[in-house]
């Protein structure tokens, strides 16, 4: 006989099973499934530090084309006159960032170097042997500077000569303000590169009048001419990046410019002009000597 002690005592036992039962529950939810959660947690922190890693790259890379310096340089030239907005990149490159400005009304070009990816061997190659920088710097600052004033200087003398390039304004430390070329409404012009001209002989011929001029009547040699380097503006072509460009009695000043004439012809043959090498040597008429293979 089951009495009403032993069932007291079983109600008991089946209490503190359920407890057992509950409290397993729980050290389940807490123990085995915590680690779950604890796992989904680790993920999102990995998305939160990547995030996070991402922004501090952002503030890099923003502080590098926005140091103190620049941004000084910047305000320089607004009170100067020169620079009344900025708004917007044009393009972002190796070693300068063009950014667009606006000036009463009127769009221009920003070129900024960035002082920590520039190519300081580069810079100093092309400025030894410059009789205009006679400066063996080893400051980068103060190398960007040269830099950006060979630019200034080769630009005003190319726009001078009346050769199709953007019109210098003014340079400043590592900020050099152009003409903006572009649409009115502040389209930049597209690169030969990416905007293919619609005639491509007719238009290197006028690139070949353009570097004719350049060469003979600014007395430079570009140095690094190329459909990255010429903008399309209407069909027309407009030479930019002149910072390397160097004089025409500088010691590889023909070096340079064979090298410009070859490039130019590959790249046009490649777009599907008509022109031989010879062609285009003809229509240069430059006393070089160039292998023709
Ligand atoms: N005056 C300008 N007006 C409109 N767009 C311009 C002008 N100058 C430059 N750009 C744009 O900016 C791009 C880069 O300019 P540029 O070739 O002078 O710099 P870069 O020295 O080649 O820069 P990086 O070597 O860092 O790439 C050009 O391809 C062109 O799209
Ligand atoms: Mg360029």
């Amino acid at each position: 006989m089951i009495s009403k002690l032993d069932i007291l005592i079983n109600i008991d036992r089946i209490v503190v099973i359920v407890i057992i039962i509950l409290f397993s529950f729980l050290f389940f939810e807490v123990f085995i499934l915590d680690p779950k959660i604890a796992k989904a947690d680790e993920e999102v922190q990995k998305l939160i530090s990547k995030k996070r890693k991402k922004s501090v790259e952002d503030r890099r890379v923003g502080s590098e084309i926005f140091d103190k310096q620049t941004l000084e340089t910047l305000y320089k030239l607004a009170n100067q006159g020169h620079l009344d907005v900025l708004n917007g990149a044009i393009s972002t490159g190796k070693e300068a960032n063009v950014l667009k400005g606006v000036i009463n009304s009127s769009y221009i070009a920003v070129k900024i170097y960035r002082i920590a990816t520039s190519d300081f061997k580069k810079m100093q190659y092309y400025i030894q042997g410059d009789p205009r920088f006679n400066i063996r710097s080893s400051n980068k600052r103060q190398l960007i500077t040269n830099w950006v004033n060979k630019e200034f200087r080769n630009l005003a003398r190319a726009y001078e000569a009346k050769v199709s390039v953007p019109k210098p304004i003014i340079a400043l430390n590592n900020v050099l303000i152009l003409e903006f070329i572009g649409s009115d409404d502040g389209d930049p012009a597209q690169t030969v590169k990416n905007q293919k001209p619609k005639d491509v002989d007719d238009f290197l011929n006028k690139l070949l009048l353009e570097i004719k001029k350049f060469v003979n009547n600014a007395n430079l040699v570009h140095g690094d001419l190329s459909t990255f380097n010429i903008l399309n503006k209407d069909e027309y072509p407009v030479i930019i990046d002149v910072s390397q460009s160097v004089v025409r009695d500088h010691p590889i000043a023909n070096e340079l410019l064979v090298r410009d004439i070859k490039n130019i012809y590959k790249e046009f043959k490649k777009m599907g002009s008509s022109y031989s090498l010879e062609d285009i040597l003809n229509k240069l008429e430059f006393d070089i000597n160039l292998d023709i293979d």
